[in-house]
């Protein structure tokens, strides 16, 4: 049975395409799952004009697009709690009547003073916003209430201005009422990390530099900028996807054991790993770190000529580096992580090298056999979702000779389409007050500390771009990194 949770949900950027793509529907799975029901109201607000008819309108065409129907009973009942209204961010004066709206709202649905406010707009508005939804009363002072922040990303660009953006939030909010949207965080097999790790013996004693040889995550996209591109151009690889979702996948790959499942545990213990990445000077983040840009193919623009891209970007749209722990753990086990648009396809994975045998007694000296494979654990993340465990078996024949079969547990198809989304999830944990699939301030400060260092040595050289071929696996430099170590990516173009 559901627990039915109160809140008045106030949206900033309330008509924007992520609330009428994901955040609204997403609510509507929660409402009929019964986690909302008749004590909710939703306030959309931005800067246009329109009544509260119209904004319902297009909530339930945001319904019908995400394939519910949007002429329903539950539509219907669901949009009727959605109010608008209109409200521009940096006057002062319009907190007050929002106020107002909030006030009668929570009587009329008997919230309770639960309060939720979602940031979803330009991040440069989050510390006025924090401020006067403080400063004009807009946060409940009723017993027993919560006062919760959303926001999205980015979080700053760089440390210092990650800093500041947390000082402003800080006046107002405290930390535990601050949610940080990092949406990998919502996603099935990432939260599956802590079953598999936490969950089995067979995984958890084998889970260190001793049989690990190495770690491999990739967060790999078909398409290119799209078009967002002036966001992008000002972002790169680096700060969109490396800072934040690689970031927080690593942590979980390689934090300790918490001490239990709570948000308090494990966020301490992502700390403690994030605290143990080594930061690198310049002469190692500049080995350690390579980017690259798309180039053209057939009648397909490169990255400097795609709408609203400065035809001598230097932005890099894909990365790959390798991190190192320095604590007992994982001293000696790199990890490697790559990331770009307009690759090869679109899935992110885990791949877990283990070492090889230390002695391998079937290559007695006039065996034909190959050398054993190394065993790989690997998380499929999306677009399927599983696991798959290669290890050596013997051939299935009259000889003695050794081959790599794997074990797959793949989520199947009926299953994954009850899987919800990860902005339900997401929502749905906000609503209970629970943060463990959020980012904490301090987990984004190392990450921030950690990338810009690299960004700090990028700056200084003039790349050479473009240096890949759409539908590649990137840049030849991605290769060589790894293959330096005397290593390679598990998942390689003809795989
Ligand atoms: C976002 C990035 O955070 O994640 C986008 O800003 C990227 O550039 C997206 O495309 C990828 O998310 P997903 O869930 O599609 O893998």
């Amino acid at each position: 049975m559901a627990t039915e949770r109160k809140a008045l949900f106030v949206f900033f950027g309330g008509t924007g395409d992520l609330a009428y793509r994901k955040l609204y529907p997403s609510l509507f799975n929660l409402y009929r799952k019964g986690n909302l029901r008749s004590h909710f109201a939703v306030i959309g607000t931005s800067r246009q004009a329109m009544d509260d008819d119209k904004f319902r309108e297009a909530v339930r065409k945001s319904l019908a697009d995400s394939g519910n129907r949007a002429d329903s009973k539950e539509a219907t009942d669901f949009s009727s709690h959605f109010y608008y209204q209109a409200h521009d961010v940096t006057n002062t004066a319009h907190y007050s009547v929002l106020k107002e709206a909030a006030d009668k709202l929570d009587k009329k649905y008997k919230l309770e003073g639960n309060r939720i406010f979602y940031l979803s707009m330009a991040p440069q508005f989050f510390g006025t916003i924090a401020q006067d939804l403080k400063s004009q009363g807009l946060m409940s002072t009723n017993k027993g209430a919560f006062n919760r922040l959303v926001i999205e990303k980015p979080f700053g660009r760089d440390y210092d201005s990650a800093k500041q953006l947390n000082d402003a939030l800080s006046k107002s909010f405290e930390e535990e009422q601050i949610f940080r949207i990092d949406h990998y965080l919502g996603k099935e097999m990432i939260q599956n990390i802590e079953a598999l790790r936490f969950g089995n013996t067979l995984v958890e004693s084998l889970w260190n530099n001793r049989y690990i040889d190495n770690i491999q995550v990739t967060l790999s996209e078909k398409l290119g900028v799209e078009e967002r591109a002036s966001y992008y151009d000002n972002s790169g690889a680096l700060r969109d996807m490396v800072q934040n979702h690689i970031m927080q996948i690593v942590s979980l790959l390689a934090m300790e054991q918490p001490v239990a499942f709570t948000d308090t545990d494990i966020r301490a213990e992502k700390v403690k790993a994030l605290r143990s990445l080594r930061v690198y000077n310049v002469a190692d983040a500049a080995t350690n770190f390579v980017r690259g840009q798309y180039g053209s193919i057939n009648d397909q623009p490169d990255y400097r000529h795609e709408d609203n891209v400065p035809e001598d970007s230097t932005t890099e749209t894909f990365v790959a580096g390798k991190l190192l722990f320095d604590n007992y753990r994982w001293s000696g086990t790199p990890f490697y992580v790559r990331t770009g648009k307009m690759l090869a396809d679109k899935f992110t994975r885990v791949d877990v090298v283990f070492k090889r045998p230390l002695v391998d007694i079937f290559a007695f000296p006039q065996s034909q056999n190959t050398p054993l494979a190394a065993n790989v654990l690997t998380i499929f993340v999306e677009p399927h979702a599983g696991f798959s465990l290669q290890l050596n078996a013997k051939t299935n024949d009259a000889g003695f000779s050794t081959e790599p079969i794997k074990l797959d547990y793949l989520v199947d198809a009926e299953k994954s389409k009850d899987t919800p989304e990860p902005y339900e999830r997401l929502l749905h944990d906000v609503l209970k007050g629970d943060g463990t699939n959020f980012s904490s301030w301090p987990e984004v400060s190392y990450a921030w500390k950690f990338v810009d260092q690299i960004r700090r040595v990028w700056d200084l050289q003039e790349p050479q771009f473009p240096n890949y071929t759409p539908h590649s696996m990137g840049p030849a430099a991605a290769e060589e990194l790894i293959q330096r170590d005397h290593r390679e990516w598990i998942y390689r173009l003809n795989k």
